[in-house]
């Protein structure tokens, strides 16, 4: 069983403030904490945390977050052999959190989104025989998104979670990547965006364009699993929620993890939930998934 992921890679900022500043205003930070993300790398944290081997396709800068983002794979045994370095920033989240909680969000995408098909060693890559697609923001180009449409044709297997950035860009320009796409992992409202219907009806028309499995992440209701033979609701588990980063991610290693070890679709749902259970109890997108089930 083996994973590659392909993806962002951002370094969250979250910044403790005694005010989220106006134009014009001065606000204090109080303290700062880092959590390295990016959707596809915390799914591809979340297999490698269960033993599946794993290694990621992205871009970082030279600078001390690109240091961080790839000592973190280091840590966690994923493997950075595909990770590039260029001249630039690294992607970065500044979250402004107040005494209240509110927020407010700066995302630099930085080179992200400049990752071109040259410069992947896609035969190396496909020794993994998964590989898991999220959105880039496309604020600096379409390079990486190009380069993901290419790479889909090169593995039996693609996994794909098009998160909103992709779903805002509508289904004419998503359409390679599904066609190409083993397991399909929306939510429901992403889902439903891109074919501008019910998520029911839209799991129809994947089907049909080539996926093997849809499955819609239905938040506190849990998930819905769509094959050409069968169709099953999953209830979720009930846990106490401290904070919701990242459910969507976990549910996406848990899933994948399921599916990997050729598990029915219905327990690929139920490890889903349950990875994803385990990532809101804790705060962040990392620090609750677990390094073994049951
Ligand atoms: N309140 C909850 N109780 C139990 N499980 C939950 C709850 N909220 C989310 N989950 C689990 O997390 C999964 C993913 O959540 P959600 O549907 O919000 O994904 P998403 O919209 O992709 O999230 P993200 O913002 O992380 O991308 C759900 O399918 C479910 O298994
Ligand atoms: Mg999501």
């Amino acid at each position: 069983m083996r994973s590659i992921g392909f993806g962002a890679l951002n370094l969250d900022k979250i910044y403790m403030v005694d005010k989220i500043p106006r134009e014009d205003e001065e606000g204090f930070v109080k303290d700062v904490n880092l959590f390295p993300g990016g959707s596809a790398a915390n799914t591809i944290v979340g297999l490698s945390r269960l033993g599946v081997e794993t290694a990621y396709i992205g871009k970082i800068g030279m600078d001390g977050e690109g240091k961080i983002l790839a000592e973190s794979f280091e840590e966690e045994g994923v493997g950075t052999e595909f990770i590039i370095r260029a001249e630039g920033r690294s992607g970065t989240a500044m979250i402004f959190v107040d005494e209240s909680g509110n927020r407010a969000i700066l995302v630099d995408p930085g080179v992200n989104d400049s990752i071109r098909y040259d410069e992947i060693d896609v035969d190396s890559a496909r020794k993994y025989n998964l590989i898991h697609l999220t959105s880039f923001i496309c604020k600096n180009g379409l390079d990486s998104l190009n380069s993901q449409k290419k790479i889909v044709e090169e593995f039996e297997l693609v996994s794909f979670d098009p998160g909103m950035p992709y779903a805002e860009r509508g289904l004419k320009d998503m359409e390679k990547i599904i066609r190409n796409t083993t397991v399909f992992l929306p939510s429901r409202q992403e889902i439903e965006m891109l074919f501008n219907k019910n998520y029911r009806e839209a799991a129809e028309d994947c089907l049909s364009m080539g996926v093997e499995v849809v499955a819609v992440k239905l938040g506190s209701e849990g998930c819905w699993i769509k094959t050409a033979g069968k169709e099953a609701a999953v209830k979720p588990f009930k846990v106490r929620v401290v904070d919701t980063t990242g459910a969507g991610d976990a549910f996406n290693a848990g899933f994948l993890y399921g599916f990997l070890r050729g598990r029915d679709v219905e327990g690929c749902g139920r490890l889903g939930n349950l990875v994803a259970s385990y990532c809101i109890q804790k705060f962040g997108a990392r620090e609750g998934l677990p390094r073994k089930l049951e």
